[in-house]
């Protein structure tokens, strides 16, 4: 498999992000977004959802330049519509004004409802830890098939429905960062795995049948089977809650809601500033005291070190920022093709990325 250098990737992200009527502004948060993702080593949530947006375009699912709409304003709590607005700009706007407020008030609650896609979680709180801002994120997926089978469930009755917290660190970047979806892998993952041509890991996914696979291809392809959810009821019980937090309660599009083949994320966001817990050197040697102690055990059988989160998505992103990204040929075909079917010279894109 091919690495693409940074530079490349994102001129050619760039150049489609643009191609689909983006102000110039909103093409730098996406590509960047899109970029940094398959940085941060989460290729499911980078530059392979470009084909995905361009047929969300296409579909009147996916709108560009949205203006974040604020539907209540209580001071410590804010309700916005996004409707359907291009999902990183949207979320961006969203902590922007959840920073802001979170700054003047020492905490500020974020509803964010009904945008298309925000991608990678991770980078909102990153953006929230750059602030000064520790920060909790439920998020639920809509608008289109249920992806993952709840405890107990034959069936997919949720979507991947993430969940992010973070704390910010001394170097501007947070100094410990969850991300995860509540299956047991990101469908994106799936995705991936199917375009690469091998299998995922074993008790992430169930047949048509509700029997354990690890073929990706009817998941991906045909939408038969299901994501199962990690951890049992209890990973089960968080997707559910952030399926409650994240729309339910907060007015947005649930799963259960009419699915018109779109992407809809909503997300409820807790945002904190961290100065009203005490100075940042007190907090600091606090949170790397814990680290420390964590990594202090001795590994466990079968392992060679104790990572803790967010420590594989800075190893990546120090990784690929010099060695570049791999990307299949799948999915740079796939990429180019959008590109192609918004008018761009596939000759030129072909220029861009190689
Ligand atoms: N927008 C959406 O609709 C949507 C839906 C689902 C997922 N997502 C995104 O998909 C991405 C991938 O999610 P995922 O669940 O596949 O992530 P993952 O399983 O790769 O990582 C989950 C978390 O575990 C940590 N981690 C990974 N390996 C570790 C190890 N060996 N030791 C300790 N910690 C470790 C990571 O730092 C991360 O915080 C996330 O960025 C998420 O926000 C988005």
């Amino acid at each position: 498999m091919p690495n693409i250098p940074v530079e490349k990737l994102h001129a050619l992200t760039l150049a489609i992000v643009r191609a689909m009527g983006s102000s110039e502004q909103e093409a730098r948060e996406v590509a960047d977004h899109l970029v940094d993702s398959n940085l941060a080593g989460h290729d499911s949530h980078g530059v392979g959802m470009l084909p995905t947006y361009v047929r969300l375009l296409h579909e009147g699912l996916l709108v560009p330049n949205q203006t974040l709409q604020t539907v209540s304003d209580a001071g410590a709590v804010l309700v916005l519509e996004a409707a359907r607005g291009y999902g990183q700009a949207m979320a961006r706007e969203a902590m922007r004004r959840g920073i802001a407020r979170a700054g003047e008030l020492g905490a500020c609650i974020v509803a964010l409802r009904n945008s298309a896609h925000i991608g990678r979680i991770g980078t909102y709180a990153e953006f929230c830890a750059a602030a000064g801002m520790a920060s909790v994120h439920f998020v639920n997926v809509a608008d289109h098939q249920a992806y993952q089978a709840p405890y107990g469930c034959s069936d997919a009755r949720l979507g991947t429905n993430p969940v992010c917290a973070a704390v910010p660190g001394e170097d501007g970047g947070p100094a410990l960062l969850l991300d995860m979806a509540t299956s047991a892998i990101a469908f994106g993952k799936a995705r991936v795995a199917r375009n690469k041509g091998v299998q995922v890991p074993e008790n992430s996914l169930i047949d048509a049948e509700g029997r354990p696979t690890t073929d990706p291809v009817a998941m991906v392809d045909e939408h038969k089977g299901a994501l199962v959810a990690f951890g049992l009821h209890k990973g089960s019980g968080l997707a559910v809650m952030a399926e409650i937090l994240g729309a339910a309660l907060i007015g947005g599009r649930t799963i259960k809601d009419e699915q018109k083949g779109g992407v809809v994320n909503s997300m409820l966001s807790v945002i904190i500033d961290t100065r009203r817990f005490g100075s940042a050197e007190r907090i600091a040697g606090d949170i790397d005291g814990v680290k420390s102690w964590i990594k202090a055990s001795r590994p466990a059988p079968g392992f060679e070190e104790i990572l803790l989160p967010g420590d594989p998505e800075r190893r990546s992103r120090a990784a690929r920022t010099s060695g570049g990204v791999p990307l299949d040929e799948r999915t740079l075909g796939e990429i180019l093709d959008a590109g192609a079917s918004l008018g761009l010279e596939r000759a030129a894109l072909e220029g861009l990325a190689g």
